[in-house]
């Protein structure tokens, strides 16, 4: 969608900033797509059961979502998201293949205009892990309500042999599903540099004003297939913050941070890779941090035989580990990378000093070339690449190393936002996270408390797995049905 040619005099009842999973599924809702209790649908608990009884002649989307929620208990703290999981997958903890009780209508009626603006294709960070080497299980769990992830795979695949996918095919779905349901024409691409609140004067009404830059075929050299970037600007009751967290890579701020062996992005391992600058022959890389990013560092590199050193803060057995997370069965990958930080930890020898390692190939065990450092942190890195650490009671020990990648988490980049949008954090004191510090948002609408109009999704309020942001897509798309209600029924009141 062209958005520099749009009538900026429209104003839209929704914009959402950011076109991953989370964009998608909260378009789906606001689109018309409604969820009801089916009428010969079963919930196993049935306390849940009885209060969708009591109402099922209405949507979701109209229900006291803090009643339905009330008692419910799962993985994540969002009480939304966990009736949402629930009802879409009921006991999928267990393994279990339940049938979801809901039943989707398209009432195309009860639609909400919006607009979901992303820097690129639909689908967010999963097009940015392309090429990663990893596979995921095709368990319902990256799935988004009304298009079954394994149907969808099997028609793409014909001959599916195995049951796992990879993070360039579970973009290729979101981008799919896109299409599938209709959504595209509220899709446009375009980076948003600043939100505003501006104040009408008819009314007093506030709105938010959107602006950003889309690129498009330069007009001046029409031939020569070149882009340039054009203003725009857009006017909407309600924003919605669905940007994801992986913008700005975390730094440890330590000394040699900047020295040109170490990179923060997994892109550069790939890029070490592929210009062959690294094999079986090179000095190790250390891979620095314990996420889901670091795992996909270590498993890249052990699987081409390159040593690999691993350093982390926290012990192996840390509940708050990822890793102590995730279910074994659906994450067979994370949960080898869990093993071999366990079985082949650094056993530091008994001089008190300093040490300096030797290679992780004269470790043997399972996982040869690869050696753990749990409970240990960077001191600094040195131009002759050396890192140094410090495990348990002050004890250093001294690395060389080809490479070392820090991937200990991301900053969402929320730079069009006054003050990148800390005073909306938990802590406003402390840059935005998705796991310390995410923003600060009623549970039951996902409203910023704040920012009224402002809402926020996904890993910007703490959820970083798809299979429970879409609590949050339910969340704010009910708050809007019923704002836009409210309105309807006070205009009706003034002009009676
Ligand atoms: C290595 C790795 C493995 C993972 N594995 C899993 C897994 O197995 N299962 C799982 O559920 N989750 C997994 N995740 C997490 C997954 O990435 C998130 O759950 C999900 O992508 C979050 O969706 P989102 O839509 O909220 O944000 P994102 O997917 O991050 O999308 C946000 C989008 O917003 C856009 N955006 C940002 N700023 C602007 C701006 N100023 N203007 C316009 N657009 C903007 C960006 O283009 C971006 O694409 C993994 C993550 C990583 C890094
Ligand atoms: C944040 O996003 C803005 C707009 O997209 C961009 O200009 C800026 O460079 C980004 N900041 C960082 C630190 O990446």
């Amino acid at each position: 969608m062209d958005l520099y040619d749009k009538d900026a005099g429209d104003i839209l009842p929704v914009v959402v900033i950011g076109n991953g999973p989370s964009g998608i599924c909260l378009s789906y809702l606001l689109s018309g797509y409604t969820p009801y209790l089916s009428p010969e649908g079963t919930h196993p608990n049935p306390i849940l059961q009885s209060k969708l009884d009591r109402n099922s002649h209405l949507s979701l989307l109209e229900q006291d979502l803090e009643y339905l929620c009330e008692g419910l208990e799962g993985r994540s703290d969002n009480p939304v998201a966990v009736l949402f999981d629930s009802l879409l997958l009921p006991d999928s903890d267990f393994g279990l293949d339940c049938a979801s009780p809901l039943t989707w209508r398209y009432e195309p009626s009860r639609a909400t205009p919006h607009l979901v603006l992303g820097k690129g294709p639909p689908g967010g960070a999963w097009h940015a892990m392309e090429g990663s080497m990893l596979t995921l299980s095709l368990a319902n769990w990256m799935e988004l309500p009304g298009l079954k992830l394994k149907d969808w795979m099997r028609e793409k695949r014909r001959n599916v042999r195995n049951d796992r996918a990879t993070p360039a095919e579970i973009a290729s779905y979101y981008q799919h599903y896109v299409t599938q349901m209709g959504l595209e024409r509220n899709f446009a691409c375009g980076t948003v540099t600043s939100v505003q609140r501006v104040h009408l004067q008819e009314g007093g009404r506030s709105l938010w004003e959107v602006q950003g830059l889309q690129k498009r075929p330069s007009v001046v050299e029409e031939e020569s297939g070149e882009e340039e970037e054009v203003p725009f600007s857009v006017f909407a009751e309600n924003v919605v913050l669905a940007t994801g967290t992986h913008d700005i890579p975390a730094r440890l701020g330590v000394e040699g941070e900047g020295l040109p062996f170490v990179s923060h992005s997994f892109w550069e391992l790939e890029a070490a890779i592929s210009a062959g600058k690294l094999d079986d022959t090179s000095d190790p890389v250390l891979v620095v941090g314990a996420g889901l990013t670091a795992a996909d560092a270590v498993l890249a590199t052990h699987h081409l035989s390159i040593p690999v050193y691993h350093a982390f803060r926290r012990s192996v057995a840390d509940p708050g580990l990822i890793f102590n997370q995730l279910p074994k069965v659906l994450y067979p990958e994370y949960h080898k990378v869990h093993q071999m930080m366990t079985q082949q930890q650094h056993q530091p020898n008994d001089a008190l000093s300093s040490s300096v390692e030797s290679s992780p190939a004269s470790y043997n065990g399972s996982y040869s070339g690869y050696v753990s450092f749990p409970r240990h942190r960077v001191l600094s890195f040195r131009p002759d690449r050396k890192c140094v650490l410090q495990g348990e009671g002050g004890r250093q020990t001294v690395l060389q190393v080809s490479m070392v990648l820090v991937l200990i988490g991301a900053h969402p980049n929320l730079s069009f936002l006054p003050e990148e949008g800390r005073p909306m954090a938990l802590n406003p004191g402390e840059p935005i996270t998705c796991r310390r510090n995410p923003l600060d948002v009623d549970p039951f609408t996902h409203e910023s408390v704040q920012q009224p109009g402002m809402y926020a999704m996904g890993p910007l309020v703490g959820e970083n797995f798809v299979r429970f942001l879409k609590g949050g897509a339910l969340a704010i798309a009910s708050d809007v049905v019923r704002k836009r209600r409210e309105k309807e029924l006070t205009s009706k009141a003034t002009v009676a």
